[in-house]
Formats: structure tokens, C-alpha cells, sequence
């Protein structure tokens, strides 16, 4: 019981923060509820029809034929009408939904968004807001069944309270099936989302890597396994509605045996001149919808385990959003510009217990260009991630302008420093769209530092030149320049610190010489920290560094303090 309770405070928790018109659903909610009330009244006609007719009286039966008539337009109308909205509201309901899951997404701290699976994130996304959005109108409707259960029960009382208690005896019994399978269907969903996660995942880094899988011809392992997740993910499912069935046939008994008994029970009645024929057939008419919901519950039952699993899933994400938004930097701060970075007794460690550094003290200053240096996997693009606060699991202090680097946002620090990572990447957007992350650049400033670039003269010949969109019939930019457009995307937002990482790998001597005296540029006026394995030649004075044993050294103790 415990965990239901707990996923109706997460549902309403979650329900409060989307923003869901609540007019609306009570709207909906109350013509639901008239609808049903409305047909609720059929049985009782019946019923006095059957009595007239065995009374042959004329009026009773044309009389309870009109209301039947009468009642049947409305409530089809009401219905009609209803389900419009139903409609309307739910595809607003589940675009919110997604929504607040993808922000949630993009605003979680990098450190935690890259330890969850790729697959997960799709899935959230995907199919946790539908299951979400759909148990909003199942649990309308619950409400509703609820109700008309309620009314059922008090006409079958005002026709037959003996009958009426053979009735609830089932109730009870079928509250246990239900409580106990509902956990044996949430435990299965569960193995079925997390082995679902994983296939997405699958997918997802199939078709990143599937160059390698042709590479090296190795597509017949590839589809064996993913023949493998296919069967994998079915047998769950059928393992889930086995469940199901089995509980839905429990039920089924129980209730034959509890109606025959109300039949027997019914005739004698009957005999013994305390209940007419037409009341048996109300009573039996009602006691069907009462027991109609139990079976309903039932059948809902392995809905609302999905929901549950779903429920968590969608919670975790949204709830996660505030960790992100730890501001305590004072407004002076935040305009003023990155002169020095301190690293004080920095140790860092990652998940799989490797470590990175220990006890490492560096400075960095304004008006420099630091080349940081050292074997592959000493630590330097770790030392960046952390820097740029991707990272935000160490020890010990990074002091911006004398400030700890956890209290910046990450919003105020995107804003004063660049990061061109190890990894490359383009979206398929436009190229000037590519530069500009959709941040204000004015065109003019993008088309300079493509000049600069030798990117210029191969976009203004592309069909719509900047505004050419990327893997659009098949246009995609080589190595080199997918590097060069990522080194063009930092410049442009003219930060206060740029942390560049191997950006000329794939670029050839001539393009280097550019990148160079860029950077030589931009470090007039900023702190430039470049990680690479290359020589370069450049003409002003740098300060290398390198990283090996678990710390960051310096050829030079006291660093030029320019500030
Ligand atoms: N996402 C990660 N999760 C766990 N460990 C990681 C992760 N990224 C890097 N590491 C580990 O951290 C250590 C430092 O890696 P890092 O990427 O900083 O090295 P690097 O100096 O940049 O190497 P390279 O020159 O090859 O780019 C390595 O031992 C690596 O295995
Ligand atoms: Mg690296």
C-alpha cells in the first residue's frame, strides 16, 4: 500500500508542475460523470419495462421507453462532445510532458545527464510521457467507474440488500488478487523498462558506430544481437500478460460462482413473492457494472504498474532540474572578467575509481596561452571537463576570480568560457546556425572568422550558402573543417577563458598557422588554455605544462601575474 500511496504523491507532485489546465479536466471530469449517471438509469427502465409488461400496462412501458430514448441522446451527445476534448486535452497534456522532460534534460548537469544510458533518455522522453499522459484520462475514467460503481451499489441496496451482500463478498477477495498481482506486474515492468532502455541504447550506438560495423564486416553479430534484445524484450512482455490473464480468469471465477449464487438466491426470492422479474433483471444489470469495474480494476491494474514504473522514471528527470541551478555568485561577479584561475590541492577520481589527479596546484592567468601537455589518458581533457564544469566530482578548490567554481551557474560560466572538445560535432542545422548556436552572433562576425578560417570561400559556392543546411542531400564538411567551424563557434561568443582540446588534430599545416595566430589573438585579452600533443610555433611567449603522475606541472613556478 505503501507504494501506492507514494506514487499518488509523485503523480500529483509531477501533475502540479506541468502546467495542466485544470478547468478543463474537471469539465471534462463532470460531463463524464453526467454521461454515466445518465446511462445508469437504463437498467431501471428496463426493469419497469419487464414489470409492465407483465402488468400489461401500456403507459409504464411507452413512458419508460421515452426515457430510455431521451436518456440515450443526451448522454451520446455528452460522449461525443467529451471525447473531442478528451482528444485535444491529451496531446496537449503529452506535449507539456515532453517538454518539461527534454528541458529537464538540457538543464541537468552534464556530470549526471552523460552517466545515464542514451536509451533511458529517448524512452523518457518517448514513451514515459505517453504511458503519463494516457493514465490522466485512465484515472478520469477510474473516477468515473468509481462513482458509477458507488450509484450501482445503491440501487442494487434499494432493489435487494440481501442480494446486494452475496454481491460485495467478492470484493474483498478480488482487492487481494489485485494488490498481489499488481506487484508481480510491477517487478516484471521493471525488468521490462530497464532491458527496453538498453535496446534503445543499442540502437542508438549501433547507427553512431555503424561505420565500424561495416568497416569490419561484422553486421551478421550485430543482428544476431539485436534478434537477441527483440526476443528478450518480448518474452518480458508475455511473461507480463501472463499475469495478467491468469488474474483476469481468478477474477472471472470468482465472480461466476458469486452470480450463480445471486440467481438461485434471486428465484427464491422470486417464489416467495419478494422481488419482481423485472427488479431481477435491474439488479442483475447493476451488480454487472458493479462487478464490471472490479474486472476493470483488474485490467487497469497492469496499466497502472506501467504508469508507476513510468511515473518514477518521469519524476527522477524533473526533480533532477534543480540540481543544476546553485547560484551564490554576487552580481558584481558575474559581470566582471576572468583574470586568474586557482587550482588548490586538486584531486579528482572517476567513477570506475581511476586517479586522474591528486593534490595538483596550478595557476592560470589572463593574457596567456597555456599548452598543456602529456601522455594520452594522463588527464588533460579531464582537467578541461572540470574546468568547464562537465565534470563536478574533485576535491580541493578551483577559484575563479577567488570564487569556488561550484557556486557559478552553469549559465554564468557558459557565458565566459569556451570549450571546443575532443570530439567534434555538427547538427544537422544550418551552417551559420552551427556557429551561432542559435545565440545572438551577428552574421557579419561569423562570416570574419570563417575568412580567417578558409571556411568562407566554401560556403558562399554551397546552394544557400550560410544558411545551408547540414546532411541536407547528403552535404556534410570534411574532418578538418567540421573542426575549424567548432573552433569558429567558440571565437564568436568572445569568452573571458577558451579551453581547447586537440582542435588540430585534423587540420592541415596551413589551416594550423590560422588556428594560431587566432589564438595568439584572442589571448590578448583572455586565458587560453591548449591541450594537444603537437609542437607549435608560436610567436608570442607561452607557458607549457604537462600532466603526468596525478598532477599538472609548470616550467615556470612564479607564472607571469599579469593582473
Ligand atoms: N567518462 C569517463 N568515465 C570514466 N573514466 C574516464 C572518462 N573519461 C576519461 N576517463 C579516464 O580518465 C583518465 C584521463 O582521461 P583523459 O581523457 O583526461 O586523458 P587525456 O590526457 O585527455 O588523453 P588523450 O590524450 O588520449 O586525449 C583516463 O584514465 C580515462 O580512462
Ligand atoms: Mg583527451
Amino acid at each position: 500500500m505503501k507504494d501506492y500511496k507514494k506514487d499518488f504523491v509523485l503523480f500529483f507532485n509531477t501533475i502540479k508542475k506541468l502546467n495542466i489546465p485544470k478547468r478543463a479536466i474537471l469539465l471534462i471530469l463532470s460531463i463524464m460523470i453526467m454521461s454515466n449517471v445518465l446511462s445508469l438509469a437504463f437498467p431501471l427502465f428496463f426493469g419497469n419495462i419487464i414489470n409492465g409488461i407483465v402488468s400489461k400496462s401500456f403507459y409504464t412501458i411507452k413512458m419508460n421507453l421515452l426515457y430510455m430514448f431521451l436518456c440515450f441522446v443526451v448522454s451520446t451527445v455528452l460522449d461525443y462532445k467529451n471525447q473531442k476534448m478528451i482528444i485535444k486535452l491529451s496531446y496537449s497534456v503529452e506535449l507539456n510532458i515532453k517538454e518539461e522532460l527534454f528541458n529537464s534534460i538540457l538543464e541537468m548537469p552534464y556530470s549526471r545527464v552523460y552517466k545515464i544510458d542514451k536509451g533511458r533518455l529517448v524512452n523518457n522522453i518517448e514513451s514515459d510521457s505517453t504511458i503519463f499522459s494516457s493514465i490522466l484520462f485512465d484515472n478520469m475514467n477510474l473516477v468515473v467507474q468509481t462513482i458509477s460503481m458507488i450509484i450501482s451499489l445503491i440501487f442494487m441496496v434499494y432493489i435487494s440488500p440481501i442480494l446486494t451482500l452475496v454481491t460485495i463478498v467478492t470484493f474483498p477477495i478480488t482487492f487481494m488478487i489485485y494488490i498481489y498481482s499488481g506487484r508481480m506486474i510491477k517487478s516484471k515492468e521493471i525488468e521490462y523498462t530497464k532491458m527496453h532502455d538498453s535496446f534503445m541504447s543499442f540502437l542508438y550506438e549501433s547507427l553512431s558506430g555503424l561505420k565500424s560495423i561495416k568497416i569490419f564486416k561484422v553486421e551478421n553479430k550485430w543482428n544476431e544481437m539485436f534478434r537477441k534484445n527483440v526476443m528478450d524484450i518480448n518474452e518480458k512482455n508475455i511473461e507480463k500478460f501472463n499475469v495478467q490473464l491468469v488474474t483476469q480468469v481468478i477474477i472471472g471465477v470468482v465472480t461466476f460462482l458469486i452470480n450463480n449464487l445471486n440467481i438461485i438466491l434471486a428465484i427464491y426470492l422470486i417464489f416467495n413473492g419478494r422481488l419482481s422479474l423485472g427488479m431481477m433483471t435491474a439488479f442483475n444489470e447493476y451488480s454487472d457494472r458493479f462487478k464490471g469495474v472490479l474486472l476493470l480494476l483488474s485490467k487497469l491494474n497492469s496499466k497502472i504498474q506501467q504508469v508507476s514504473v513510468s511515473l518514477r522514471r518521469v519524476g527522477e528527470i524533473v526533480d533532477s532540474e534543480s540540481i543544476g541551478k546553485i547560484e551564490n555568485v554576487n552580481d558584481k561577479e558575474r559581470y566582471n572578467k576572468i583574470e586568474k584561475i586557482e587550482i588548490k590541492n586538486l584531486s579528482h577520481t572517476t567513477q570506475s575509481s581511476i586517479e586522474v589527479f591528486k593534490d595538483t596546484n596550478i595557476n592560470f592567468y589572463k593574457n596567456n596561452i597555456y599548452l598543456i601537455k602529456g601522455a594520452s589518458g594522463s588527464g588533460k581533457t579531464s582537467l578541461l571537463n572540470i574546468l568547464s564544469k562537465l565534470i563536478d566530482e574533485y576535491t580541493g578548490e578551483i577559484l575563479i576570480n577567488g570564487i569556488e567554481l561550484k557556486c557559478y551557474s552553469e549559465e554564468n560560466l557558459r557565458n565566459k568560457v569556451s570549450y571546443v572538445t575532443q570530439d567534434h560535432y555538427m547538427f544537422s542545422i544550418s551552417i551559420r546556425e552551427n556557429i551561432s548556436l542559435y545565440r545572438d552572433v551577428p552574421l557579419e562576425d561569423i562570416e570574419n572568422i570563417c575568412k580567417r578560417l578558409n571556411l568562407h570561400e566554401l560556403i558562399i559556392n554551397l546552394p544557400n550558402q550560410y544558411d545551408t543546411v547540414i546532411n541536407d542531400e547528403g552535404l556534410n564538411f570534411s574532418g578538418g573543417q567540421i573542426q575549424r567551424v567548432c573552433f569558429a563557434r567558440a571565437i564568436v561568443s568572445n569568452p573571458d577563458v577558451y579551453l581547447f582540446d586537440e582542435i588540430t588534430s585534423a587540420i592541415d599545416q596551413k589551416n594550423i598557422e590560422d588556428v594560431l595566430r587566432i589564438i595568439e589573438e584572442i589571448s590578448a585579452n583572455a586565458i587560453v588554455l591548449l591541450a594537444t600533443h603537437e609542437n607549435f610555433k608560436f610567436n608570442v611567449p607561452i607557458i607549457e605544462c604537462s600532466v603526468m603522475n596525478k598532477r599538472i606541472e609548470t616550467n615556470e613556478l612564479n607564472l607571469l601575474q599579469n593582473v
